[in-house]
């Protein structure tokens, strides 16, 4: 009888949490290139399984430069920033190129960048026929991407709670609470590893304290925006949506990053586009069986980047490839290729390639990157070694991690010289210890327990389950600075030491006075 009194109060307990059914879920997001293709993944992964999923999309020229448009599974909401917008800020990000071409990769091009990001974000507010539409649709939850603010915005404006899905390494996340250990946890800017000597150390923590500074900055850009687009009283600020999300995922795998500790509302799923590879064209295959024996090598800089606005810089690597015994396939732009320069013999240009199915092939040697954190982990998933040329973001730091792993090596775009640049090539190549570690990566990476897919669906679930993100989130996130910090603690004890210490001299220098009187009243 009390058996099945109890059985009966369980399935009364489990009816409560019904198996999950169809949830509505909005995927956000609003910048092209790599940051589109992994929300696209992300979309796909949760349609699939038997959600309903809408994407909030920015459309904007140059997004995936090269690729044919495919038909998404999923419906889509979107709007066009305008063709003379587009073609100002194409002029822009062409500049800035040119500048990450030659080795500058300051703050100031990041921050040209958020102030489009601002003016973007400004556009997409006043989509009222959208953004009603989407209000009224309420959705369980959104998927957005982490790091642009707009998406945020966004989210708020419609107010749907949301998963921020940051698209590289731990960038931003001091923002989110997850703080050094600074000994040994490099900041993204130093090109450091965890292995860091005294000046090692020093520089981290400087770029530690100084990182504030810099954030500050960035979040102001958005200001106008806000102010123009939530009443007075309900104006959210940047840092505090960044702590308002139910969770956060990075796309960050310990196969390549250095293990460090994190937050229970931080989870790392790294590489969802990195997958077995297809079989390629029968055209590609005729080209790849002309290399023989010696195989081919795959160059690509970047979704969005499809050409190379400095000629000099183009001719440097074009050369470069000319000397190597493999064939080239190379992501570039032909109508983009300049007049007047030979493509070298070996080398092929497609306007846009499947790159984890090139990677995948059994003749592939090499990739040639920017160090954009899909394609490492594409490369990795394959045990394909590589050579950098970061230009800008985490690209750097990617490469850092890559290096120390042993799976490449990486040429700062300024150095870029043909000799040098082949002489890499053949050395990553011909160097047994790059390939050999570049399986065991391989190994690690495929025997993760959980493949990424999985994981992504289980949070994602998880979270519109039990209802939000609530019990994952830590107390730091409420606590005012002094008091997470323990300064408050600090300077009471601080207090207490220095009371003790001026009793303590009280105390002895009644007996020292004494002393020293006597002696003086003996001399005299
Ligand atoms: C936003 O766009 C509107 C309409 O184009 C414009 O009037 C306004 O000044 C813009 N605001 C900001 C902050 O850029």
């Amino acid at each position: 009888m009390a058996r099945n009194k109890e059985l009966a109060g369980f399935l009364l307990f489990l009816s409560q949490f019904p198996l999950l059914q169809a949830a509505k879920i909005l995927t956000i997001s609003f910048i092209g290139g790599s940051h589109y293709l992994l929300m696209d993944e992300i979309s796909r992964i949760l349609h699939h399984n038997g959600h309903q999923v809408r994407m909030f999309q920015q459309i904007a020229d140059g997004m995936l430069p090269g690729r044919q448009a495919q038909q998404s599974p999923y419906p889509v909401s979107t709007y066009s920033l305008g063709e003379e917008y587009i073609r100002e800020y194409n002029a822009v990000f062409g500049k800035s190129q040119k500048e990450y071409l030659l080795g500058q990769h300051g703050v100031h091009n990041f921050l040209t960048f958020l102030n489009e990001l601002s003016y973007q974000c400004n556009v997409t507010l006043h989509q009222s026929d959208i953004l009603n539409f989407l209000m009224e649709e309420k959705y369980d939850l959104a998927v957005i991407d982490g790091s642009n603010p707009c998406c945020f915005l966004a989210a708020e404006k419609l107010g749907v709670p949301y998963i921020a899905f940051f698209p590289g390494t731990f960038m931003n996340a001091a923002k989110v609470g997850v703080i050094g250990p600074v000994s040994y946890v490099p900041s993204l800017q130093t090109q450091l590893t965890d292995h860091m000597d005294f000046f090692g150390r020093l520089k981290n923590t400087l770029m530690y304290l100084a990182s504030p500074i810099i954030e500050r900055k960035m979040d102001v850009v958005f200001q106008k925006v806000i102010d123009e687009h939530f009443p007075l009283g309900s104006r959210p600020s940047i840092a505090d949506l960044h702590l308002k999300a139910e969770l956060w995922i990075y796309n960050v795998d310990f196969t390549i990053e250095f293990p460090r500790p994190l937050l229970p509302n931080i989870q790392c799923i790294g590489g969802l586009l990195a997958k077995p590879a297809k079989p390629l064209t029968q055209e590609l295959e005729d080209f790849i069986a002309e290399s023989g024996d010696s195989g081919f090598i795959v160059v690509t800089l970047g979704s969005m980047i499809s050409s190379l606005p400095l000629v000099e810089f183009l001719k440097e690597m074009n050369d470069g490839f000319a000397k190597i015994p493999q064939k080239v396939i190379w992501r570039y732009k032909r109508s983009e290729w300049p007049q007047g320069v030979n493509v070298a013999h070996n080398v092929r240009l497609m306007d846009w390639v499947s790159q984890n199915d090139l990677l995948g092939h059994p003749k592939v040697h090499l990739l040639v990157t920017h160090g954009g954190m899909n394609s490492v982990m594409e490369a990795v998933y394959h045990g394909v070694p590589m050579v950098g040329i970061p230009l800008f973001g985490d690209q750097y730091a990617n490469m850092v991690r890559v290096e120390a792993r042993n799976l490449g090596t990486f040429i700062s775009p300024d150095q870029m010289k043909a000799e040098k640049f082949a002489n890499t090539i053949r050395e990553v190549i011909e160097n047994r210890r790059y390939k050999t570690s570049a399986m065991k990566r391989r190994a690690i990476m495929r025997t993760r327990p959980f493949p990424p897919d999985k994981q992504l669906l289980g949070w994602v679930e998880h979270i519109i389950q039990s209802g939000g993100g609530g019990h994952l989130r830590p107390y730091s996130y409420q606590q005012p600075w002094y008091q997470q910090f323990l300064l408050d603690v600090i300077l009471f004890l601080s207090a207490c030491v220095a009371v003790i210490i001026y009793l303590i001299l009280r105390v002895i220098r009644a007996p020292i006075y004494f002393l020293f009187s006597n002696r003086k009243q003996k001399e005299n």
